[in-house]
């Protein structure tokens, strides 16, 4: 995309671009400067700045902006007098003259909410196809970063399959539960995911800090009466409570609750988030929701209490409507993966007969995300 128009701006402080696409955006002198992609600024050899911001004059002035032949820019910026040049591309993929979001608990547009609509269309992803294609790799895993919930079919009942999927895309992250854990019926379980209990839908691990950010549950063998998945788009529920119970929405975003995980005497896992996590600007981040180990809470006032306590049955309420929810059975073979920043994941309890035998492991998305953007950047061949 190139430029067909530059000016600089009263007090020289900043220039507005047209493209020749109609866009438009202005940019500051300062962060022009900043940003200069010269061989002094932005090593060569990988990319990573060079400078601080202290290097930086404070008083940046254009003193000169053209379009060059090639339709990029090139300006001198004062008092350094220095000579830099961007291409009409890297100035389009790197605007913020936008309209700032004007509401609390919005969302990054690139995710989609969903329903229990999706059960017709549920992303699903064949483990033989993801390892040999590329593009059925980046199809899977896009869907993964859309809607935070993925199928895989295919997966060999072999011990330990679980790590090779968070492989494929990133790194397996080793907790107390093991690099990799049995999710089966156990006399004294350390955890109640290993019993035949139902588990209402939850977030895993809300206790640490920083939370997995990705679990995938793999299925070895299912011959019990029961024992159904259930996941349900956390954004969606917060979404839901904001638009009916906005001073709910509102309780569950300001104040923290206490988790808590105890296991053996050298596992006192413990952290303070709150249930719903927004960033500085509003975007909802992150939800943590788990009754198992959601510990006394201690950081919420004593006015508050009463109304937090409200807030959070409305929440589990809009968490446990079938609307809000995905139910599907794992056979073995089968596994899931869940953004666990975002997707809540149950079960029904299962009966005393057969055989029900989970594997899981916890990743993160850092990962799984920098593979994805990998793949996007290659041709399908
Ligand atoms: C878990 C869990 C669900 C299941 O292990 O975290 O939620 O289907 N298990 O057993
Ligand atoms: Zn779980």
């Amino acid at each position: 995309m190139t430029l067909t128009r530059v000016e600089i701006l009263p007090g020289s402080q900043a220039l507005e671009l047209d493209w020749t696409d109609g866009g438009h955006a202005r940019f500051h002198a300062i962060w022009l400067r900043d940003n200069a992609l010269d061989a002094e600024t932005r090593s060569p050899a990988n990319g990573q700045r060079l400078i601080t911001v202290l290097d930086i004059p404070k008083d940046n002035t254009l003193s000169d902006a053209v379009i060059t032949d090639d339709g990029g820019l090139r300006i001198i910026i004062a008092p350094e007098l220095k000579e830099l040049q961007f291409s009409g591309d890297w100035l389009k993929r790197h605007i913020y003259d936008l309209e700032p979001p004007q509401t609390l608990g919005h969302l990054d547009p690139t995710v989609d909410i969903w329903n229990c609509r999706l059960t017709n269309q549920f992303p699903t992803g064949n483990w033989e196809d993801i390892r040999q294609s590329k593009p059925a790799l980046r199809n899977w895993l896009a869907d993964i970063q859309k809607y935070g919930v993925a199928l895989l079919t295919g997966l060999p009942t072999t011990s330990g399959a679980v790590c090779d999927v968070a492989e494929i895309f990133g790194y397996v992250r080793e907790t107390n539960y093991g690099r990799w854990f049995e999710v089966r019926s156990e006399v004294n379980p350390s955890n109640l995911a290993y019993t035949n209990l139902g588990l209402q839908a939850h977030t895993d691990n809300p206790y640490r800090d920083p939370v997995p950010t990705l679990q995938l549950l793999a299925c070895l063998e299912n011959s019990v009466e029961g024992g159904d998945s259930i996941v349900v788009d956390g954004f969606a529920a917060a979404l839901r409570l904001k638009s009916e119970y906005p001073e709910a929405f509102d309780i569950l975003s300001q104040y923290r609750a206490d988790f808590e995980y105890a296991g053996a005497s050298d596992v006192q896992l413990r952290a303070r988030k709150p249930m719903i996590e927004l960033a500085p600007d509003g975007e909802i981040t992150g939800i943590r929701f788990n009754n198992r180990s959601t510990a006394p809470l201690t950081h919420v006032p004593f006015e508050k209490m009463e109304a937090y306590y409200d807030a959070y049955r409305r929440f589990a309420v809009l968490v446990e409507d079938e609307q809000m929810q995905v139910g599907f059975r794992l056979s073995p073979g089968e596994l899931f993966i869940v953004d666990n920043t975002r997707v809540m994941h149950a079960r029904k309890a299962f009966s005393g007969t057969g055989t029900r035998w989970l594997q899981g492991c916890y990743a993160d998305k850092d990962g799984l995300l920098s593979k994805l953007r990998g793949l996007e950047k290659q041709p399908d061949h």
